[in-house]
């Protein structure tokens, strides 16, 4: 009986204690228990993050990367090419709770609606001018929306839906970090309308009250996009 007390008193500390620190569970990656962990592509394990190479073979180019150098090819439909550098392109990341992406914009390019799951984003504009913006959570759905300018920073919260417009004269280029080594990206329209396999015609029409021939001409349409 005393046993049984004592779990479910146990278990009430736990739950108030995990809503009083709702953050302190969820507003990263887990912390490190080494001092690095450099991703290790050749075991098959499956786990939170990868295996570490063995630190007697890792060496001082594992922390470089050049993959933000080079701009993008931003010549889509879209005018946007976004470069990540987070831990499936650069391994030393692995366990250190950072990544970064270089964001290129052709004149009038959008980086269209989309979710960071696993960080919040701030974002470094280096050149041109942008309308970004981000919608808090429903009921509210408050956007707030602003328009910045080079070497302005724009924080986007985590997990809330943001979008970049560039409405400079030519074209922009912006730097971002994300405190998560895999922040992970979900387009809004993408995930409606061009999942694989398809989200079924019946959920799209009832949510979005559509008709099934808007449905196929949105699906068409974000298909090319
Ligand atoms: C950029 O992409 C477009 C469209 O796919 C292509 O025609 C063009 O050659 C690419 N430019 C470069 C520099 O790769």
């Amino acid at each position: 009986m005393a046993g049984f007390l004592w779990m479910r008193l146990a278990i009430l500390v736990f739950v108030a204690a995990a809503a009083l620190h709702p953050q302190r569970s969820l507003a990263s990656d887990e912390d490190p228990l080494q001092d690095f962990c450099v991703k290790d592509t050749t075991q098959k394990l499956h786990v939170n993050g990868f295996p570490c190479k063995d630190p007697a073979q890792v060496q001082a180019s594992y922390f470089a990367s050049d993959s933000l150098k080079k701009p993008g090819n931003a010549s889509n439909a879209l005018g946007v090419a976004v470069t990540p550098a987070n831990v499936l392109t650069f391994g030393g990341l692995n366990t250190q709770g950072v990544s970064a992406a270089r964001i290129g914009f052709a004149p009038h390019g959008i980086n269209p609606p989309h979710v960071h799951p696993r960080a919040p984003e701030i974002l470094f504009l280096a050149k041109g001018m942008l309308l970004v913006g981000f919608v808090t959570s429903t009921p509210d759905n408050k956007l707030f929306a602003q328009t910045i300018n080079a070497g302005d920073l724009f924080i986007f919260p985590r997990g809330l839906v943001h979008f970049q417009l560039n409405v400079g004269y030519g074209a922009a280029v912006a730097f971002c970090a994300f405190n998560s080594q895999n922040p992970g990206t979900s387009q809004v329209v993408k995930a409606l309308f061009a999942s694989t396999p398809p989200i079924d015609d019946a959920v799209l029409e009832k949510a979005l009250q559509l008709n099934a021939a808007d449905v196929q001409r949105l699906r068409s349409l974000i298909s090319k996009t």
